[in-house]
């Protein structure tokens, strides 16, 4: 791994670390600011516009509930792990420590359940986040968080509010400083009516921590074509438009895999007519790696912050843990530790690049 990769991947630890502290209700505010000051990636955009699916082809397995209708009603906050080359790939859920989880679909099932268990089998919705993370050699370390769709009007069995509710947990979410967002837009919709560029344009005006992505292209009517937008033509965007192609809903209820996913849908940037230009520069792959090179800048911009964050997290971790003596709860303290572990780590690392120059001056 690359100094840089080993220190988003600390910063990562530590978010986790600090998520478990705080549902043991021992968290201050040292690690809320923390976490506030490390970056994450949140999908926005309207129901049924392509969010889980592009969550999912980022990630590169299936393990997300996709479909029609409302199906996200939890926000899931989903922490990526890179780990080393050949380790074992499983996922974790905060509500079920003890458990590894091996089967993919076996995450999706207990997605949906644990969504029904604060909700109820119903349409209804909840701000409680689900906790996620993935364990892989395969993956960029990211936190990447899917939100239930925004929506204009409540559908049978649910309260008027919806609609307004929605949009107030998105907001809480995407109006963070350090949250990148990702407008997703269906590419068979108008864009001037996305309710994912107009709530982006309104907490980031600037447009800085915003990335356009048209997804569906695959879907729009033939003999028209995306150009004016991907080209930032019709609506300019701070970063460029990436074109999804994600699996359609047939594709899903044919089982097609990730794999082969991912494969169609070069296939079909690099033999379009229309799009065979950009082929580069457009689909899943291609966001990963964007969305990490971008996170990568961010990091590295933030690391002096961070870096005296962590050092007084220590300081404060330290004299916690001199008074704790005793910690009340074993797990809260072993979590302190852990905390006071990875800063340190980070703080290790960010000196001997110091020293041996710029940190991720390596690659
Ligand atoms: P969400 O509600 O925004 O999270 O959207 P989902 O990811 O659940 O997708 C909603 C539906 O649209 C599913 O049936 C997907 O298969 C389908 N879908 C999403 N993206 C695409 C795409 O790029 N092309 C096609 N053909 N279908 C898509
Ligand atoms: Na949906
Ligand atoms: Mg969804």
């Amino acid at each position: 791994m690359t100094t840089m990769e080993s220190l988003i991947g600390l910063v990562n630890r530590i978010q986790r670390a600090c998520t478990v502290l705080g549902d043991y209700g021992g968290g201050d505010g040292a690690f809320s600011s923390l976490w506030e000051a490390l970056p994450s990636v949140a999908v926005v955009g309207g129901q049924s516009s392509g969010k889980s699916s592009v969550l999912e082809s980022i990630v590169g397995r299936d393990f997300l509930p996709r479909g029609s209708g409302i199906v996200t009603r939890r926000p899931l906050v989903l922490q990526l792990h890179k780990t080393e080359e050949g380790a074992p790939e499983y996922a974790e859920f905060l509500h079920l420590p003890k458990r590894r989880f091996t089967d993919f679909s076996a995450v999706r099932k207990e997605i949906q359940d644990e969504t029904d268990r604060v909700t109820g089998k119903t349409k209804q919705i909840s701000p409680i986040p689900i906790h996620l993370s993935i364990y892989s050699p395969n993956v960029v370390n990211l936190t990447l968080i899917d939100l239930p769709g925004l929506t204009k009007v409540a559908v049978e069995g649910q309260p008027e509010s919806i609609v307004q509710d929605i949009e107030t947990m998105v907001r809480s979410y995407v109006e963070k400083p350090n949250c990148i967002i990702l407008a997703i837009t269906p590419a068979n919709q108008d864009i001037a009516t996305s309710d994912a560029i107009k709530l982006a344009r309104e907490v980031d005006p600037t447009g800085d921590r915003t990335f356009g992505v048209l997804t569906k292209l695959d879907l729009m009517d033939r003999g028209t074509n995306a150009l004016d937008v991907l080209e930032g033509r019709a609506y300019r965007l701070v970063h460029p438009w990436v074109g999804i192609v994600n699996r359609s809903q047939a594709d899903i209820n044919r089982n097609v895999d990730m794999i082969v996913a991912r494969r169609k849908e070069r296939e079909y940037f690099a033999t379009s007519t229309d799009y065979g230009h950009l082929a580069s520069k457009m689909g899943s792959e291609y966001l990963a790696k964007l969305l990490s090179k971008h996170l990568e800048s961010v990091i590295r911009a933030r690391i002096p912050s961070i870096t005296s964050l962590i050092n007084k997290s220590i300081d404060e971790l330290e004299s916690e843990l001199d008074h704790l003596g005793r910690p009340i709860a074993v797990d809260a303290g072993a979590q302190l530790y852990m905390i006071l572990e990875l800063c340190r780590a980070f703080d290790k690392i960010f000196k001997e690049h110091l020293d041996g120059g710029r940190p991720g001056g390596d690659r």
